[in-house]
Order: C-alpha cells, then sequence, then structure tokens
C-alpha cells in the first residue's frame, strides 16, 4: 500500500483505474509527458503520485478548484502547476454571456491550455445534475471539452461523482436521465437491452430510489458520452466501471467512477457509416462492462471486490 492513502476505497480507484488506465494510454499513445487538467483536491494525493512516478510534471498539470482555500493548498501542494480558480462546469459549459468578466477571463485562460491528454473530473457532486430547465449542464461540460479536444490526438476521460442525487430524491429525477438514455439510442439497440434493464428499475419499489438511480446513472453517463464523442472520437470504457462508498464525516455516499478512452480516426475513415457502426459497438461493449462493474469495498487493510452482474444481482445497492 503506498502513502499516498486517504480512503481505502478511493486509493484502490486511483491505483487500479486511474493508473493502469494511464500507463496503458502512455505505453502506446507516445506521450510522455502528458498534459493533465485535474480537480485534485488540498493534498493532490494523486498528482503527486504521478509526479513520482515520473508519469506527470508539474508544469503539465492545469488544476481547477472552486473554493478559494483549497486552491491555495493546491498552490503549496503542487507547486510550479497551473491553477485554474473557479467552477469547472461553469468556466467549461457556461455560455459566456452568463459568465462574469473575471469568468469570462478565467474561462479563456482555460480554453487556451487545451488540448489535454488526461482529464480527469473527481466531482463530488452527483453525476447529472439538473438545471431549471431540467436538462443537465453537465451534458454541456462533456460536450465542450469535446469541441475543445485536437481530433488528432486520443486522451483518457476520467469521471468521479456521486451515485445518488445531492439534494433529496425524486422519481421525476430518475425518469429524466433515463429519457436522456431513451431518446439517444436507436431502435434495435433499445428493445435488445435498454428495455430489459430499464424494465428491471422499473419494477424497484421507492425504498429502492437510491439504488435505481445509481443504476441509471451507470448506464446513463457512459452512453451520453460515447454518443457525444462521435463522429470525432471513437470513445470506449477502458475497463469495468467502479463503485465504492465514500465517506465524509458521518456521511456514505455511493460514488461512481469511469474511465473512458477517446480514439482518433485516420482520415480516410471519415466516412459516417464506419463510424456509426463504431460507436454502436462500443455502446454494446460498454454495456457488457457496466453489467460487471466493480464494487470496492476494504475491511482493515485488506480490499474486498465485488464484481456485480448488473443483469441478474439487484443487491449492490443494499450490501453497502
Ligand atoms: C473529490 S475532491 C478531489 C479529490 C482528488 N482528486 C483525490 O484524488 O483525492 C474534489 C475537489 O474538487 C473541488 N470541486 C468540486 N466541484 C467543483 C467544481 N464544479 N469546479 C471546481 N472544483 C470543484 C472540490 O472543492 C474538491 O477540492
Amino acid at each position: 500500500m503506498s502513502a499516498f492513502k486517504d480512503s481505502q476505497e478511493k486509493q484502490y480507484v486511483r491505483e487500479n483505474l486511474w493508473i493502469n488506465g494511464i500507463l496503458s494510454f502512455l505505453g502506446n499513445s507516445g506521450v510522455n509527458q502528458p498534459r493533465y487538467l485535474c480537480m485534485p483536491g488540498s493534498r493532490a494525493i494523486f498528482e503527486k503520485q504521478l509526479i513520482e512516478m515520473g508519469k506527470a510534471s508539474r508544469d503539465n498539470i492545469v488544476a481547477c478548484e472552486i473554493d478559494n482555500t483549497i486552491a491555495s493548498d493546491i498552490v503549496v501542494a503542487l507547486p510550479g502547476c497551473k491553477i485554474i480558480r473557479g467552477n469547472i462546469d461553469r468556466l467549461l459549459g457556461g455560455p459566456k454571456d452568463r459568465l462574469s468578466s473575471p469568468e469570462q477571463r478565467t474561462q479563456e485562460k482555460l480554453f487556451s491550455l487545451f488540448p489535454f491528454d488526461i482529464i480527469n473530473l473527481d466531482y463530488e457532486g452527483e453525476a447529472m445534475p439538473l438545471d431549471h430547465n431540467n436538462l443537465s449542464y453537465r451534458i454541456r461540460v462533456w460536450q465542450k471539452i469535446i469541441e475543445r479536444q485536437y481530433p488528432t490526438r486520443p486522451f483518457l476521460f476520467f469521471l468521479n461523482t456521486l451515485g445518488q442525487p445531492n439534494r433529496g430524491l425524486k422519481e421525476e429525477h430518475s425518469r429524466i436521465i433515463r429519457d436522456y438514455i431513451i431518446k439517444d439510442i436507436a431502435d434495435h439497440f433499445k428493445k435488445k437491452i435498454i428495455n430489459d434493464m430499464w424494465k428491471k428499475v422499473e419494477s424497484l419499489g421507492g425504498k429502492q430510489l437510491s439504488y435505481k438511480y445509481s443504476r441509471i446513472c451507470l448506464y446513463a453517463v457512459p452512453m451520453k458520452i460515447i454518443f457525444l464523442g462521435f463522429p470525432k472520437f471513437k470513445v470506449s470504457l477502458l475497463t469495468a466501471p467502479y463503485t465504492y462508498v465514500g465517506r465524509t464525516g458521518g456521511n456514505k455516499s455511493r460514488m461512481i467512477c469511469f474511465a473512458f478512452r477517446f480514439d482518433t480516426y485516420p482520415e480516410e475513415l471519415s466516412a459516417g457509416v464506419k463510424r456509426d457502426k463504431d460507436k454502436y459497438a462500443n455502446l454494446e461493449q460498454a454495456i457488457d462492462l457496466i453489467e460487471k462493474t466493480v464494487e470496492v469495498y476494504s475491511e482493515e487493510d485488506d480490499y474486498i471486490l465485488g464484481k456485480y452482474n448488473l443483469k441478474t444481482n439487484s443487491n449492490w445497492w443494499e450490501t453497502s
């Protein structure tokens, strides 16, 4: 176990999902010093570990932080890295005319730092928070990231979010998120896989709403991201998502963690048909991986890993 641990489960995610993903990406992309956009938190535990491993350098790290005190801690923890102070969702997704003048300047600075080889958005909040129009502004954020990345450069995208709504739990909320999936998925695909999955989720009672929501997010987030990436990138889940129960103070929260690889297309494959086939192939592959979602929990110094087949196991929410 490394010296960088805080929560055992989180450290497991860092060392397995993130580090393994980064090592394999660096191994076959020819990138040595990745340009890295992240939300490191006050101790920058993971970024320090990457630097110590020789897999990142401070001058190529761009750290975004909403909280001023934490931003000052990051200056101390990662001297020399670039710090973007502000709400990354507003800065990446906010239409310019809705931002204050200082935010507009920060946005320009952030945009000038694109493209990145690794983007690691490690949120504490929910996966797809809704705005007043019942749309998720997070989707706009993902869209903007994809727009800003160069079509000729592959990249990794890690996303950690709450697998439950932030405030209160509404049936309506789950329905809206589910509609994000249904709206986007072609008929044959919807019938074959999504309907089965959805019937199962619908059959869960009110008491299991948290579980229902997290299960919907497990499907909806990768599907939306895979769809947004095409046709510019070929997007795949690197591995099965991870889930664990995070503890802050006395509160427990279900977290879900995804790792995506965005691959580029050679020029000659710009024809839409091939890319469309890839989109469905990658969605099918993502669904297989989602059904093998890995639950991480620790007992003293030992990790216990559970692999969950979501088709048959509806208990993993309760087991935590
Ligand atoms: C989960 S912690 C980061 C943990 C860190 N990556 C690690 O491995 O330990 C999330 C950090 O991002 C900040 N944060 C949360 N939402 C944000 C947002 N929308 N924009 C910018 N920073 C945000 C939080 O204040 C916190 O410092």
